[in-house]
């Protein structure tokens, strides 16, 4: 595997789940692979799983990890092609890139979504350099679009908890007081797509996913109707695709209440965190025996160590 950004890049779902369970249970037998190897993580973003989890799941692989966050750390990099450079950034990501790249074997980037202009977001303008100028592989902490690592724990935390061959999974939007990006709907709906999980989104109007994401997954606009018989209950915020980066509802009664999960198949609820208690979902709901966000963001140091080792074994 040469880098990871999304779903699209990983061997097949069977090989990466695969490679996660043979992780999990030999955390530190792999070390060989990443013996006197690197990886710099880079942050345009703020992060508290992504960072912890990955700067770990090297360290499991036996690799040394550098951390910079761009906004704090470097000189402020710009990332636009033939601007004339007269502003705040003093270094362009054409020369930045490759070389952070001859430092390291692997390069971790989180750069989200400005909203600044839904073409450049969706054309991941930062990302896409990373991936055309780091000279290494190159794996995505979290882009404009997509947040495959946490994507892929996801995924592994519904394959330890099914209890059923073909769950039912329900994306839910949840009220949030910011405006959040897509990132994380988008790659959870296209890992799922993935699976032969029956996979159920619900959002009021005006929160549609970006059409190349959706496909052909069924939206269901009553959220109580969605969360009948559900085996998983996955809550996220989004700002809208369509009005790109507004928002649209704080609409309390789409909280994700003991009400609502009473509606449920016993479901799990899931949430990639951070979350705001009592707006994304009530106090309790997260603190039942149910809620599985701990177990979820404890598989993202897993599914790191996963990528790096199929990166690694391909090196
Ligand atoms: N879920 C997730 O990516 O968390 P952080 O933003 O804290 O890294």
């Amino acid at each position: 595997m040469k880098k990871f950004t999304s779903v699209k890049d990983i061997p097949s779902i069977e090989k990466a789940l695969a490679t996660a369970f043979e992780v999990k249970n030999s955390k530190f037998g792999f070390q060989h692979l990443g013996k006197n190897k690197t990886m710099v993580l880079v942050f345009f973003n703020s992060s508290l799983r992504t960072r912890l989890s990955t700067q770990k799941a090297a360290q499991n692989m036996g690799m040394n990890t550098m951390v910079m966050n761009v906004n704090e750390d470097s000189w402020q990099l710009e990332s636009e092609m033939g601007v004339v450079m007269d502003g705040k950034n003093a270094e362009h990501l054409r020369e930045a890139i490759p070389v952070i790249g001859k430092y390291c074997d692997v390069i971790g980037v989180r750069a989200f979504a400005k909203f600044e202009n839904r073409e450049d977001d969706y054309a991941e303008k930062i990302l896409s350099q990373f991936v055309q100028y780091a000279g290494v592989p190159v794996v995505s902490m979290e882009a404009a679009t997509r947040h495959p690592l946490q994507s892929f724990a996801d995924l592994v935390t519904i394959e330890e908890h099914k209890k059923v061959e073909k769950p039912k999974v329900v994306l839910t939007w949840a009220p949030h007081p910011r405006a959040l990006p897509q990132a994380v709907p988008n790659s959870f709906v296209e890992w799922m797509r993935e699976t032969d999980y029956e996979l159920v989104v619900t959002h009021p109007k005006g929160y549609e996913l970006a059409p190349e994401f959706m496909g052909d997954v069924q939206v269901e606009y009553d959220q109580k109707k969605a969360f009948e018989g559900a085996d998983f209950i996955y809550a996220k915020n989004w700002a809208s695709y369509t009005d790109y980066g507004q928002i649209l509802s704080k609409d309390m009664s789409w909280t994700v209440d003991e009400a609502k999960m009473a509606l449920t198949n016993d479901a799990k609820f899931m949430h990639c965190l951070p979350v705001r208690r009592n707006m994304v979902v009530s106090d309790g709901v997260i603190d039942s025996p149910n809620s599985i966000v701990v177990e979820q963001a404890y598989n993202r140091e897993i599914t790191a160590q996963a990528v790096l080792k199929m990166i690694l074994e391909n090196a």
